[in-house]
C-alpha cells in the first residue's frame, strides 16, 4: 500500500520520497527492484524513479522532514485480542514527530480502529499540524489500477480545509471526494472490508445450499446479481476469504463494536461461515479420497494448484489454500502444490507456512500420481490446464476438486476426471 501509493502519487506528479525502515529493501528500490508481484507496479516506479518525482530514504524523520504532506501507510496487524495493533503506527508518528515541519499535514492511510486518528494527534503533540483519515480501498493485485481509478476518496478531518487541502493531492484523480470526520472515515474502511466479506459469506453459504438442495450456484448468482441492487461483484464462491484485510479487518470489526457495547452478531456470523467454508473445502478432498469426517488420511497424495491468497499476487498471508493444506497435512495427506509466485529454491523453503508442502516445477508435475487435485487459487493459467494430459498423469479415477469454480466442469468430465466445484450440481 505505502509504495503502490508512493509512485502513484509520484505518477500524478507530486514530489514523492517513499521510506522505510529496512536499508536493504530501500537499496532494491532504488534500483528499482520491486519486492512484491503487483501488476504495473515496477513499471511506474521505473518510469518516477527515472523523472526523480520518486526517491526512497532509509528512515521516516528524513523523509517527513521536508514534506508538506506526510502519509503513513504502516501495517496495523491484529493483536491478541483481536483488535488491531497499534504499534507501528504509534511508532512512526513518534519518530516524525520532531521533523515536521510547520504546518505539515499527516494522513493515516493506515486501517485502525476508530479514534486513531485522536492516538496520532497525541503521539504527535505538534498542534501546528493536522491530522486526518484517508482510508485505502486498493486491492492487492490490482492496486495501481485501483489507486488511480478510485470510486471515491474518502478523507476524515476535523479542520474541513485540512481535509481540502489534502482533495487538492488527489485533484488530479478527478474523483468523487467524501470530506467527513475521522470517526466516520475509520468506520468507513471497516464497514467497507465488512460489508465485501458478507457478500462473499452470502454467496458461499448459498453455494453450501445449492449443492444440498441440487441448484447451481453460477445460475443463482446471475439472477440475483442482474438485480442492480445486488450488483454482481464480490458473489463469487470460493474458498473462503483470505488474505491480509477481511479476516483481521472483520475481527477487529466486531472487537470496535464489543467495546462500544454492540454485539455485532452478524459479523460473527460472516466469520464463521468463512470458517465453515474453509473446512467444508477440507471435506470436499476428504470425501474425493473416499474418507469421512475425522480421522487420518493415510499418505493419500494430493495436488494443489495455487497457494496464495487469490491471484495476481504472491501473499501467502491468510490464505485458505494454505488453511486446507494444512489440516490435509495434519490428517497425514501427503501434498504437492505449484503456485506461478512461490519459488522452488531458497525463496519457498525459507517460508515456514510452507513446511511440509512438496513444490513442484508445473501443475503437471504437482499432479502427477495424485489421487485428487485441487484448484484453491485463480490463476488465469489453470483455466487453460490440457485436462487430458492431467487425467493421463493422475491416478486412475481422479477428482478435480475446484475450490474457485475455475473450470468448466463437463471439460473435466469428458477428460475423464470426476469434478467438484462449489455450489455446482
Ligand atoms: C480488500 C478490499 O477488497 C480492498 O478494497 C481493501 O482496500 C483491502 O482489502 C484492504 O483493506 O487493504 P484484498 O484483501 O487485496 O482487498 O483482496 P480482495 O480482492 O478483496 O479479496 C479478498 C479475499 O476474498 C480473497 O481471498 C479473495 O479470493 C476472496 N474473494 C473475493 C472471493 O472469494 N470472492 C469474491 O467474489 C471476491
Amino acid at each position: 500500500m505505502g509504495l503502490t501509493t508512493a509512485a502513484c502519487l509520484a505518477h500524478l506528479g507530486h514530489r514523492v520520497v517513499c521510506a522505510d525502515l529496512d536499508e536493504a529493501r530501500v537499496a532494491a528500490l532504488r534500483r528499482g527492484e520491486i519486492p512484491i508481484v503487483e501488476a504495473g507496479l515496477a513499471e511506474i516506479v521505473a518510469s518516477t524513479l527515472a523523472n526523480g518525482t520518486l526517491t526512497f530514504e532509509v528512515g521516516a524523520a528524513k523523509a517527513a522532514a521536508d514534506a508538506d504532506v506526510v502519509f503513513l501507510c504502516v501495517p496495523t496487524p491484529q493483536g491478541p485480542d483481536g483488535g488491531a495493533d497499534l504499534r507501528y503506527i504509534e511508532g512512526a508518528a513518534a519518530e516524525i514527530a520532531a521533523a515536521l515541519r510547520p504546518g505539515a499535514l499527516v494522513v493515516n492511510k493506515s486501517t485502525v480502529p476508530v479514534g486513531s486518528t485522536r492516538a496520532v494527534e497525541d503521539v504527535l503533540h505538534r498542534p501546528d499540524v493536522a491530522v486526518v483519515s484517508n482510508p485505502e480501498f486498493l486491492r492487492e493485485g490490482t492496486a495501481v489500477t485501483d489507486f488511480l481509478n478510485p470510486d471515491r476518496v474518502v478523507i476524515g478531518a476535523d479542520d474541513h480545509a485540512a481535509g481540502e487541502r489534502l482533495a487538492d493531492v488527489y485533484a488530479p484523480l478527478r474523483s468523487a471526494v467524501l470530506i467527513t470526520d475521522p470517526a466516520s472515515a475509520e468506520t468507513i474502511k471497516y464497514a467497507a472490508n465488512g460489508f465485501l466479506a458478507m457478500k462473499i459469506s452470502f454467496v458461499n453459504a448459498i453455494a453450501a445450499m445449492c449443492e444440498a438442495v441440487g441448484a447451481n450456484v453460477d445460475d443463482v448468482v446471475e439472477g440475483i446479481g442482474s438485480d442492480e441492487r445486488i450488483g454482481r461483484s464480490f458473489l463469487k464462491p470460493g474458498p473462503g476469504w483470505g488474505g491480509s484485510c477481511f479476516p483481521k479487518d472483520s475481527k477487529a470489526l466486531v472487537k470496535i463494536a464489543a467495546d462500544y457495547g454492540y454485539d455485532f452478531t452478524m459479523m460473527k456470523g460472516v466469520i464463521d461461515v468463512n470458517e465453515e467454508q474453509r473446512r467444508r473445502m477440507v471435506g470436499k478432498v476428504r470425501t474425493a479420497l473416499g474418507f469421512g469426517p475425522g480421522g487420518g488420511l493415510r499418505g493419500a497424495l494430493v495436488a494443489v494448484l495455487g497457494l496464495t491468497f487469490k491471484a495476481g499476487t504472491d501473499d501467502l498471508r491468510d490464505s485458505p489454500s494454505l488453511t486446507m493444506v494444512r489440516s490435509l497435512l495434519a490428517s497425514g495427506a501427503k501434498v504437492r502444490a505449484f503456485d506461478p509466485t512461490v519459488g522452488l529454491g531458497a525463496e519457498g523453503t525459507k517460508n515456514a507456512s510452507l513446511d511440509g508442502i512438496e513444490l513442484a516445477a508445473d501443475a503437471i508435475a504437482a499432479a502427477r500420481g495424485g489421487r485428487v487435485l485441487v484448484i484453491a487459487t485463480e490463476w488465469p493459467e489453470f483455466a487453460k490446464l490440457d485436462l487430458d494430459e492431467v487425467a493421463a498423469v493422475m491416478a486412475d479415477d481422479a477428482v478435480i476438486v475446484d475450490a474457485r469454480n475455475l473450470l468448466d466442469p463437463a471439460a473435466v468430465r469428458a477428460a475423464g476426471l470426476r469434478y467438484d466445484g462449489v455450489g455446482r450440481p
